[in-house]
C-alpha cells in the first residue's frame, strides 16, 4: 500500500513544474553510472532555481498574513534573494533584502543577481557580515520601522530554509515518483539546507527506502548541515504532526552529507571546479552555476573517480538553478582562464 498523500500546507503558482529529468548520456559514460538531471534550473527564467520551490508555499503564508512587504536576506549575489525580489514583483509586494557585503559603503557593483534585484525594485540594504551574523535582530527592527510606517512585512529566513518551505522539495520528490522505482541516489547542493530538508523529508514520507539522498555542503561542514537539515524536518513532522512509515526520523541515519568540497570557500572557486564546470557544459549542454552547483557536480564526479560504485548504478543530480552567478565579471574572469 503506498503511503497516504502528504498534508500539504496552501501554495501559490509560481514555478513551472513538473521540470525535466534529462538523461546525461555522454556524462554518464564518462562517469560509468546511469546520470539523470532533474532540471529544476527551468523552473522559470528570472524566477527560477530551487528556490522557486520553496517560494510558492513562502509567499503563500505571506498572502495569508496580509503582507504587503517581504524581507529575506543573503550573500551579495544571493539567487534566493533574486528569486523573492522577482516572485514579489510578480504577487504586486515590495521586497527589501539585507545583503552581506565587506564593505557596505561600497557595495558590489550591479551585475548578475544583484543587477536583477534591482531591476524588479527590490530594496538593497547592504550589511557587514558582522551584522548579517545578528540578522534575527536586524530584520526585527526593520520590522518594527515597517510596522510604525502603516505597513505589513513579512521575514522569509535565509534560503526560504524552514519548515514551510521544506515542502517545495516534498513536492519536488513525488514528481519524482514515477522514476524512483528502482536504486537511485539524488546528490544536491547544500547551502542552507531547505531543499536538502524537502529532499529528506520527501523521502521518508513516500517511504522510499531504496533511495539515498546525498548533500554535498558548499559552506560550513557535515556536522553543520546535520543539524540544520535535521533541525528543519523535525519542525516540519511536529508542526504538521507527519506520520513516516518505517522507524522515527533520524538526522544521523537519515541526513547524509558529503563534506570536503567547499573548496577555497562559499561563493570562491578553484579552477578544477570550472573546468568541471565547463567539461558538463560542453558535453551535454547543462550549465551550472560556480557557487552550488559546480560544487556538487565536482564533488559528485571526484567521488565516482574514486569508486565508481560511491551513489550505486543509477545517479539523480538535481540541477538548483544559479545561472546569473556566472555573470560577475569576477567570475568571468576566472572562468575565462579555463575556456
Ligand atoms: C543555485 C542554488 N543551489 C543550491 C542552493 C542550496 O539550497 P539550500 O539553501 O536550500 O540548501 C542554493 C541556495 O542556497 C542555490 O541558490
Amino acid at each position: 500500500m503506498s503511503p497516504p498523500r502528504p498534508p500539504y500546507p496552501h501554495r501559490l503558482h509560481l514555478a513551472q513544474t513538473p521540470t525535466p529529468l534529462s538523461a546525461l548520456p555522454r556524462a554518464s559514460a564518462e562517469l560509468g553510472v546511469e546520470l539523470l538531471c532533474k532540471r529544476d534550473d527551468l523552473t522559470g527564467a528570472a524566477l527560477s532555481g530551487n528556490k522557486v520551490r520553496k517560494l510558492e508555499f513562502l509567499f503563500a503564508d505571506a498572502r495569508a498574513q496580509d503582507a504587503d512587504i517581504v524581507l529575506t536576506c543573503g550573500g551579495a549575489q544571493s539567487n534566493h534573494c533574486r528569486a523573492t525580489a522577482v516572485a514579489a514583483a510578480e504577487l504586486g509586494l515590495a521586497s527589501r533584502l539585507l545583503l552581506r557585503t565587506p564593505d557596505p559603503a561600497s557595495p558590489p557593483a550591479a551585475t548578475g543577481n544583484i543587477l536583477l534585484d534591482r531591476v524588479v525594485g527590490a530594496d538593497l540594504v547592504w550589511i557587514t557580515p558582522a551584522e548579517y551574523r545578528d540578522r534575527a535582530a536586524r530584520f526585527e527592527a526593520e520590522c518594527a520601522a515597517l510596522r510604525a510606517a502603516g505597513r505589513r512585512p513579512y521575514v522569509i529566513p535565509e534560503g526560504g530554509s524552514n519548515a514551510l518551505g521544506s515542502w517545495g522539495y516534498v513536492r519536488c520528490i513525488e514528481e519524482l515518483l514515477p522514476e524512483l522505482g528502482v536504486p537511485t541516489t539524488i546528490v544536491y547542493a547544500a547551502g542552507s539546507g531547505g531543499t536538502g530538508a524537502g529532499l529528506v523529508l520527501g523521502k521518508r514520507l513516500f517511504g522510499l527506502d531504496h533511495v539515498r539522498v546525498v548533500g554535498v555542503n558548499v559552506c560550513d561542514d557535515r556536522a553543520y548541515f546535520v543539524r540544520a537539515i535535521g533541525e528543519i524536518v523535525e519542525d516540519a513532522i511536529a508542526r504538521w504532526k507527519l506520520e513516516l512509515p518505517g522507524p522515527a526520523f533520524s538526522r544521523e541515519r537519515d541526513v547524509e552529507i558529503i563534506d570536503g568540497y567547499v573548496g577555497r570557500g562559499y561563493a570562491q572557486s578553484r579552477p578544477v571546479e570550472l573546468a568541471s564546470l565547463v567539461a558538463l557544459a560542453r558535453s551535454e549542454g547543462v550549465i551550472l552555476d560556480p557557487v552550488y552547483t559546480g560544487k556538487a557536480f565536482f564533488a559528485l564526479r571526484s567521488e565516482l573517480a574514486r569508486d565508481p560504485r560511491a551513489f550505486g548504478e543509477r545517479v539523480i543530480f538535481l540541477h538548483t538553478g544559479g545561472v546569473f552567478g556566472l555573470m560577475p565579471p569576477a567570475v568571468a574572469d576566472e572562468l575565462a582562464e579555463v575556456l
